[in-house]
């Protein structure tokens, strides 16, 4: 996680902005190749095509080179690349005093289980990714809906008080589960499930274009939680074999780092589940290894790799976490949901 390509949040930031003449409201979704100056539908389809989804990659081009990739005039090549220049917020700086300010704004939602929160350092922290991975039947989907349910719950109950957004690619999200683990923790299961907005995914395409429609939804109601089970799923059945995969993983790059930008903005947490696929090759440490690879596991803010115990335990293991130590919690999956 690195805060250099971060967006430019904090005063002098802006004051360079406004230097500029381009102004960027924090709120506002990143931009896009179409908000370059010259660039109609058009040429915007022509970038893409050329593999130019991103402004970075665009500004790092010679006029020749973009002319020559993009089929488009010279001229016009050094005017998008003079703008993606500016849009792409090269070399954004923040002060540390910002990113504490940011920090202080974080939240956290307990899972019901007080050693999977301790394991976390009081929970699950909002303006965070939080990647869930473990084979089948190692309680992903559970989670998911314990929080779901949690985050309903005021702020002095250990939840978020806000809505949720659940991305249901697997049709897996089951309301008769969310109402019993509602009553559990005294919601009324009705207003529980009115809270939580349910879209199932038919593709990847369609996970990724629901991103979009989070953002809408939050300009009218306040999501605090987004739920991806699963992130992968759509994508692994898709992209098959090594020669789709740099697209795969492109894709799931990009539609991370969106998720990511949700979760900021929204100061809202964003959980996604994974399968892990067997590596029976490997000679050492676990066999199993969580589909996405790097890409996932680095846009992640936190990793917990579940695993299945001895008279349905699940154990729940803390990875390559930025500021926390590695460790296990033992929760288990009763009829209320998830406890001790
Ligand atoms: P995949 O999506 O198949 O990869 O699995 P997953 O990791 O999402 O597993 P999931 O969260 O669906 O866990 C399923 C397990 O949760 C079941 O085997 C049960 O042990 C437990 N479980 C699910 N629903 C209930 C329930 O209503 N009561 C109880 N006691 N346990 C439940
Ligand atoms: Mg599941």
């Amino acid at each position: 996680m690195g805060h250099i390509g971060d967006r430019m949040t904090e005063e002098t930031a802006s004051e360079k902005m406004e230097e500029e003449e381009i102004v960027i409201d924090v709120d506002e979704p990143e931009p896009t190749i179409e908000d370059l100056p010259g660039v109609g539908p058009a040429t915007a389809e022509k970038l893409r095509e050329a593999g130019f989804e991103d402004l970075l990659a665009i500004a790092v081009m010679s006029p020749p080179e973009l002319s020559e990739q993009a089929e488009l005039g010279e001229a016009v090549s050094a005017k998008i690349i003079a703008g993606a220049k500016k849009l792409a917020n090269i070399g954004g700086f923040v002060s540390g005093a910002a990113l504490l300010d940011k920090r202080k704004r974080v939240k956290k939602l307990t899972s019901g289980a007080s050693s999977l929160d301790e394991l976390l350092g009081g929970g699950f922290e909002t303006q965070s990714i939080v990647e869930v991975f473990g084979e089948f039947g190692s309680g992903k989907t559970q989670i998911g809906h314990q929080l779901a349910v949690n985050s309903l719950l005021s702020e002095s109950q250990g939840g978020l008080d806000g809505e949720i957004v659940y991305i249901d690619t697997e049709d897996t999200f089951r309301p008769e589960r969310i109402a019993q683990m509602a009553e559990a923790v005294g919601i009324d299961p009705e207003e529980a499930l009115d809270r939580i907005h349910v879209a199932r995914a038919y593709n990847s395409a369609h996970q990724i274009l629901l991103v979009d429609e989070i953002k809408r939804m939050a300009k009218n109601i306040d999501v605090k939680l987004i739920i991806v089970d699963s992130l992968t799923s759509h994508f692994r059945a898709e992209y098959i074999g090594r020669g789709m995969l740099a697209t795969r993983q492109q894709k799931l790059n990009r539609h991370m780092k969106e998720l990511k930008q949700v979760a900021d903005v929204q100061n809202a947490i964003v959980l996604v589940t994974n399968q892990v696929m067997s590596k029976p090759d490997a000679m050492w440490g676990d066999p199993t290894r969580a589909i996405g690879g790097h890409i996932v596991a680095h846009a992640s803010t936190f990793r917990l790799y579940l695993r299945k115990s001895k008279g349905g335990r699940r154990i729940a293991r803390l990875i390559d976490s930025p500021n926390l130590p590695e460790g296990e919690a033992v929760f288990t999956v009763t009829s209320e949901g998830l406890r001790d």
